[in-house]
């Protein structure tokens, strides 16, 4: 079952936080998931009211206070869509009173309050919308490093138009709600869903206070993981892609529409005369969103994992079990490696010192 109207069992939801990104994602998503849309609350009164009318909502299951809602409305679950400073005291108030909790990313400011929701989770399904993690192109990429063929993962590359501020420390000391929490977390999230919990993390910058640079991560599996820093990208570009290398194969994430598993072919160094090899045992293949056809399978909010991370959560709910992967322990890997990022910069070495190095 593809659509809200179609489910025998749904849940009563509320949402927190009607603005840009609930108004053009979120409450778009709930038309096919098994839910009952039944509160809105949003501290904007003329926004959640129009909001409200839009989508049938009754005046009196209106709220400008969060936990009023949550004690009046008669809620299953709650989705958070306020902005990382508000979603740790939104969630942890709505876990209190018992009820499922989705947020969207970034969970909070710092891993440390991520800690804390854990802590106050109990027997609640508590679920991070990291939708790079649920993306169909994500859940490909995993099945495939999973075969035996691919081998050990042996590496990750990240492309994502980004810059790190220079002064990470004083970014996390300041509470700055910088790019590399707001958008970084969507890559970061990605690698750790493939490459798995990350042991450290080196970051090299270029000049300036928003510097490009890489961020090496070293996952405990002993697979590295390269997350370069496209600053400067031409706004719009499609220049988001992921690499991932076993033992002997290889899979590409390109503009999140396109996975290809390579296979490479056979090869001889002396004597190879064609780049094609015989029959379809070598090569690449590829599996490419179509977008002939309106369905559901190519549009943004099941492409870019939106409607996965909220169906995810649902089911978790419904059939009582956990996300996977969006848990608050997930959540506290990004943010971990988020901070990470922030302040253990690489020691740079200067091309003078090998010379002086050599020479002495
Ligand atoms: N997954 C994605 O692709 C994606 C894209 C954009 C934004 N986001 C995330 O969505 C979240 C919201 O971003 P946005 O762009 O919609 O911001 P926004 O400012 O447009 O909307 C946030 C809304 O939350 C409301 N709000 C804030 N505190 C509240 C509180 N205590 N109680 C009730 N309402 C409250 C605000 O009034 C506002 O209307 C952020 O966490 C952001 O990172 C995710």
């Amino acid at each position: 079952m593809s659509y809200q109207r179609q489910f025998a069992r749904t849940l009563r939801v509320g949402v927190v936080g009607v603005g840009s990104h609930a108004y053009r994602n979120v409450l778009p998503a709930l038309h096919f998931l098994p839910v009952r849309l039944v509160a809105l609350c949003d501290l904007d009164e003329a926004l959640l009211e129009r909001t409200a009318l839009e989508y049938d909502v009754a005046t009196n299951a209106t709220y400008t206070d969060a936990g009023r809602m949550y004690a009046e409305a008669g809620l299953d679950a709650v989705l958070i869509c306020a902005g990382p400073r508000q979603h740790p005291p939104l969630a942890t108030a709505a876990l209190r009173v018992g009820l499922h909790v989705w947020m969207e990313k970034p969970p909070a400011m710092r891993a440390a309050e991520v800690e804390v929701m854990i802590a106050e989770r109990g027997d609640r399904v508590c679920a991070i919308g990291f939708k790079k993690a649920y993306m169909p192109a994500t859940r490909k990429a995993k099945e495939l490093i999973a075969l035996p063929e691919f081998g050990a993962l042996r590496s990750l590359l990240a492309v994502y138009p980004m810059t790190i501020p220079r002064d990470g420390a004083g970014v996390l000391e300041r509470g700055d709600h910088s790019n590399w929490l707001a958008n970084g977390c969507h890559p970061l999230s990605l690698l750790i869903a493939l490459g798995g919990e990350v042991d450290e993390v080196t970051t090299l910058l270029g000049a300036g206070e928003e510097a490009t640079g890489v961020v090496h991560l070293l996952f405990r599996s002993g697979a590295s993981g390269v997350f370069h820093l496209a600053g400067g990208s031409p706004a719009g570009y499609a220049g988001e892609r992921y690499h991932a290398y076993g033992e002997g194969r290889a899979l590409t994430i390109e503009n999140s529409t396109k996975v290809a598993f390579h296979r490479g072919i056979p090869f001889d160094y002396q004597t190879q005369r064609e780049f094609t090899a015989p029959g379809t045992e070598s090569g690449s293949v590829v599996w490419e969103a179509n977008h002939n056809l309106a369905t559901l399978e190519n549009k943004a909010l099941f492409v870019q994992g939106m409607y996965n991370e909220l169906k995810d959560f649902c089911d978790a709910i419904l059939d009582g079990r956990a996300v996977d992967p969006g848990t608050l322990e997930f959540g506290l890997q990004v943010m971990r490696v988020y901070e990470a990022g922030l302040l253990r910069q690489g020691r740079p070495v200067a091309i003078e010192e090998t010379t002086s190095r050599g020479a002495g």
